[in-house]
């Protein structure tokens, strides 16, 4: 008896240390919320629409900046479920569905795969600190709601240029603001990049007025390019090629995803939670072998490559 609590603590202690050894580049925690003002119109290049603050950050009518560049949002995309949890889809993955980089671009993602995700978030099978809000709507949503969103994303194409990649040993210093996004220290400064992935709005203030044509940018050590390819392409005798499964341009094969050109941070996100098995449910277990060796250098590798190459 004794021997099994002691065994129980050293996994308890062995589990938490993991969780806490995840870096908040890939996994942002929320900040506490900001104070938003009501008056000030703000506009932005392109549109005629104009938002305040608070209208920008409205979880039940986030803004639509380019009604006109997608088609008619369903009703959970643009309005939210349920409240308080259910807030509309298109606050954080935008109507154009590309997504930030602490949450995950949904364009082009097939109607199934939307659904087996929703699932495996509702069920706790996927689970990390970004993860909360999802598993939080996805036990409140209705079935016909999750249908109709994930017919709405599938349709949709991803931008191509929206997540660009730059190999650099440094970075500006930043700081997880608004939307747990990353933003550039305003008093300046900079620091060495190591072994981590930056993404840094290409325009902060228009990424934080959630301008869908604004994009983002995935700083990677140098070298990654390279060695995520080889990777990628070869397996380089720790993995199996990604287009076997993920389609010879790696944009998706049947309901398997796409992995070309969405956020580093989010891909990398996936990697090591498949890896630690905080990501279960869906076709997971196809994965297990692919990320069975993979190094944590390796995992920011192919993150970068991945992020790089066409949608
Ligand atoms: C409050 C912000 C927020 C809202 C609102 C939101 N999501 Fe998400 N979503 C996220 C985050 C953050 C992630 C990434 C979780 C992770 O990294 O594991 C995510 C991930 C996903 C994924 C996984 C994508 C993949 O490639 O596997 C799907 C599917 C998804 N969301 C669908 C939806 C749908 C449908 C709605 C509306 C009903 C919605 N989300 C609303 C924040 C949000
Ligand atoms: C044997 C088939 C197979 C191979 C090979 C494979 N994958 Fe996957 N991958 C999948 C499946 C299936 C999923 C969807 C899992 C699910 O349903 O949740 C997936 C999901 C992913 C995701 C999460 C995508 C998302 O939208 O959240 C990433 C990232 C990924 N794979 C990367 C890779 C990389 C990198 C390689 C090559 C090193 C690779 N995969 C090779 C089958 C495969």
């Amino acid at each position: 008896m004794k021997a099994l609590i002691v065994l129980s603590s050293i996994l308890m202690m062995g589990f938490a240390a993991q969780a806490a050894d995840r870096p908040d580049w890939a996994y942002p925690p929320t900040p506490p919320p900001k104070q938003r003002d009501d008056v000030k119109a703000h506009k932005i290049p392109g549109s005629e629409k104009q938002y305040t603050e608070v209208a920008v950050n409205d979880g039940f009518n986030p803004p639509d900046w380019f009604p006109n560049e997608h088609p008619p949002m369903p009703r959970v995309v643009a309005n939210g479920g349920p409240r308080p949890a259910a807030t509309a889809c298109a606050l954080c993955h935008l109507p154009t569905g590309d997504g930030h980089p602490e949450s995950a671009s949904l364009s082009g993602l097939t109607e199934n795969y939307i659904i087996a995700q929703m699932n495996a978030f509702k069920t706790g099978q996927r689970n990390n600190v970004r993860a909360v809000a999802m598993i939080n709507m996805a036990k409140v949503l209705s079935d016909e709601d999750i249908k109709e969103a994930a017919r709405y994303f599938a349709a949709l194409k991803p931008r191509a240029g929206y997540v660009k990649v730059v190999e650099t040993t440094t970075v500006p210093k930043t700081f997880i603001g608004p939307g747990a996004m990353r933003f550039v220290e305003p008093n300046g400064g900079s620091e060495p990049l190591a072994n981590r992935i930056i993404n840094i709005p290409e325009n902060a203030e228009l990424a934080e007025l959630r301008d869908p044509r604004s994009g983002f940018i995935d700083h990677v050590p140098p070298g990654s390019l390279k060695r995520g390819e080889e990777l990628a392409t070869t397996g380089g005798g720790k993995t199996t090629r990604c287009g076997v499964c993920h389609g010879p341009d790696l944009k998706g094969l049947a309901d398997i995803p796409p992995i070309a050109g969405r956020h580093a941070t989010y891909l990398y996100r996936q990697l090591r939670d498949m890896q630690e098995g905080a990501r279960k449910g869906g076709q997971t277990v196809l994965m297990a072998g692919v990320v069975a060796q993979l190094s944590d250098d390796d995992m920011i590798a192919l993150s970068a490559y991945l992020a790089s190459r066409a949608p």
